[in-house]
């Protein structure tokens, strides 16, 4: 039945493991092979690769980061495409490509599948941002996380008599913010989709602590803007180019301690966000995913990825996938609007 190469690339998310055991386990119902590729992409340009039987897949179901070991190595960006990863494709026989990945990722997988290879993609980020998928595996551990921080974040804001921001991830786009502050019951969240004004949060905080509120728990998105008065931080930038977030929560704190005099502390989650078991729930669709693309690989489709629509598994065009980025909709920002003060 062929050789099936599976690759995890990109920042890592709780139930990378779980699409694995997924991939390797029906591929070998289905008398098929699979290679794992070490590294992401770096794997298949420098050919370091592992067999992966069902003895490999045993027990990583729950847990996190990833086998196979990832990396921010592209073949476009630090090679030439398809001729890059040539060596290991003859060698191993490998003659379909399923690639765990985000929206960089997924490019250079439409890219291969252009060139010429079977490509499969499964979309992965906890960032929940992908286009042509419901959601991705990941956000719903991601959100737990940094809901149960909130949680505990309230006692103590509530027992000193403080606001406290609480930064999350999530790149350019709030879904992680905009979940856990309705779950978490923030009192205002900000997010890089929707403009704000920092002196009317101020206004909403001062109402909430004027009606008796001793504490104020804000959300703020990475990916926000500065605001109004702070200058845009200087960052760095990843192996894929793109800006390593993180550190807007300190300049909102600032302005709002300024604005309000209310003592203001800030938590950066992090990468705790990533890291540990995926939850239940992340679990079933990481599985469901690598199942549904094994089957997509060893069926012949190409340059589609498995993604989810509504209670469905379908393919959907890489195209698709990566002709943008998923935003948070108004409608349920407007939601998470109803309980801010
Ligand atoms: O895309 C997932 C993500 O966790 C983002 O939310 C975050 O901005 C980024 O990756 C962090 O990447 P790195 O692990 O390279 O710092």
């Amino acid at each position: 039945m062929g050789v099936v190469g599976v690759l995890t690339a990109g920042g890592d998310c709780p139930g990378l493991n779980a699409v694995v055991r997924g991939v390797v386990s029906r591929a070998t119902e289905r008398d098929a092979e699979v290679v794992g590729l070490r590294d992401g992409w770096e794997g298949l340009m420098r050919d370091r690769t592992v067999k992966l039987d069902r003895d490999a897949v045993r027990g990583i179901l729950g847990r996190g980061g990833t086998i196979l070991g990832t990396s921010r190595l592209d073949p476009y960006v630090h090679g030439d495409g398809l001729a890059s990863c040539q060596d290991t494709i003859s060698r191993i026989g490998i003659d379909r490509l399923i690639v765990i990945g985000g929206d960089g990722t997924l490019r250079s997988a439409m890219g291969l599948a252009n060139e010429g290879l079977n490509v499969i993609g499964v979309p992965k980020t906890i960032d929940n941002d992908i286009v042509g998928t419901d959601t991705t595996f990941g956000f719903a551990t991601a959100v737990q996380i940094a809901t149960d921080a909130i949680d505990r974040l309230a006692t103590t804001a509530e027992a000193h008599n403080r606001v406290i921001v609480v930064e999350v991830m999530g790149r350019t786009k709030g879904w992680i913010a905009t979940h856990a502050g309705i779950a978490g019951g923030a009192d205002y969240i900000l997010i890089p989709e929707i403009p704000y004004d920092i002196e009317q949060v101020a206004d909403v905080l001062r109402r909430r602590h004027r009606g008796g509120h001793r504490y104020s728990i804000v959300v703020v998105a990475e990916g926000l803007e500065a605001p109004a008065g702070y200058q845009a931080l200087d960052l760095k930038r990843d192996a894929f180019g793109f800006e390593r977030l993180g550190g807007v929560g300190y300049q909102v704190a600032d302005a709002i301690e300024q604005l309000t005099k209310f003592e203001t502390r800030v938590t950066v989650l992090g990468h705790v966000q990533r890291g540990g078991t995926p939850c239940a729930s992340d679990r079933v669709l990481a599985t469901r995913l690598g199942v549904a693309a094994a089957d997509m690989a060893i069926d012949g489709l190409t340059n589609v990825m498995a993604g989810v629509q509504g209670t469905e598994v379908v393919p959907v065009p890489l195209e698709v996938a990566t002709s943008g980025i998923r935003g948070v909709p108004d409608d349920l920002y407007a939601t998470a609007r109803t309980f801010f003060g």
